[in-house]
């Protein structure tokens, strides 16, 4: 390495991060897929993640495909049904979050997860922003009304291959965002809130290449928050980060949270 070389990956040992979180009074974490592999669920850019083993299935995830395309709905139906997210239950990772919120550390959880696996563990919804919705809901894109996921499941169990809105014959999808559709503005305003009002930010399990999710890092670096990240590949943060643990979640969380 060059003299004056940037290190690219501060590697600090786990004992340091955790003298930070015990240092720290307002926590705000960013989550990505990654903390629920280990619950069954795969990750979307990991080695075995669904882009990585499908990248045209990336491409038909858009809006555009979804709304325009009886085709890829129906599809997305089978996807749902067979979901390994409604087996999945919380793993270590999540259970230390909920730990940290009982310390009275956490600021604010924000996910971009949509399996609910945080509030299942047991933390407080109302500090949950799910920046990417929720799979367990189900909205009619022409009229709005929402219902639980298992509603309409039911309907595709029962034949209905692209159920349509009962109320008013629209379309309906999952409550979460697909690529091209815009993020509901308070939740953006409460994570942009939550990057800028904590004094650590802890990235875990994400790639950190989807936006505007991935903007909270260097938010919260240019409020003045410590910045770490956990995960088990780069991203492209590491640069930034005043820690970066390159480790398993459910070993790793446990061992800075307590
Ligand atoms: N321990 C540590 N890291 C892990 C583990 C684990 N057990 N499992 C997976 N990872 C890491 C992977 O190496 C990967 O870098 O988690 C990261 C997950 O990244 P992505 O699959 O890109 O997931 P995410 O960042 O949440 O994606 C953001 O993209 O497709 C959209 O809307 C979708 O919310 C998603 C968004």
């Amino acid at each position: 390495m060059s003299r004056g070389a940037k290190l690219f990956s501060v590697v600090v040992d786990v004992e340091q991060v955790r003298g930070w979180i015990d240092a720290a009074s307002a926590v705000t974490v960013l989550t990505g897929a990654g903390i629920s592999t280990d619950s069954g669920i795969p990750d979307f850019r990991g080695p075995q993640g669904v882009w990585t083993r499908n990248p045209a299935a990336e491409k038909a995830s858009t809006l555009e495909h979804y709304l325009g395309d009886p085709e890829v709905r129906k599809q997305a139906w089978r996807n749902r049904l067979d979901s390994p997210a409604w087996r999945a239950r919380p793993n270590a990772g999540h259970e230390a979050l909920v730990r940290l919120d009982r310390r009275g550390k956490l600021h604010t959880l924000v996910t971009q997860n949509i399996d609910e696996l945080h509030q299942q563990a047991g933390l407080d919804p109302g500090k949950v922003v799910e920046i990417h919705g929720t799979m367990r809901q189900v909205v009619c894109w022409s009229c709005g009304e929402r219902a639980p996921m298992e509603v309409a499941l039911e309907r595709v169990r029962s034949g209905e291959d692209d159920p349509a809105c009962r109320t008013c014959g629209g379309i309906l999808k999952s409550a979460t965002i697909s690529f091209g559709q815009s993020l509901v503005p308070e939740d953006l305003d409460r994570a942009e809130r939550a990057a800028l009002g904590c004094d650590l930010l802890l990235a875990v399990g994400s790639s950190l290449s989807v936006y505007p999710a991935a903007a909270l890092v260097p938010t919260a670096k240019r409020a003045g928050a410590r910045v770490v990240i956990v995960n088990a590949e780069p991203t492209p943060f590491d640069g930034i980060a005043d820690a970066v643990l390159n480790g398993s979640i459910s070993e790793v969380l446990p061992a800075i949270i307590g």
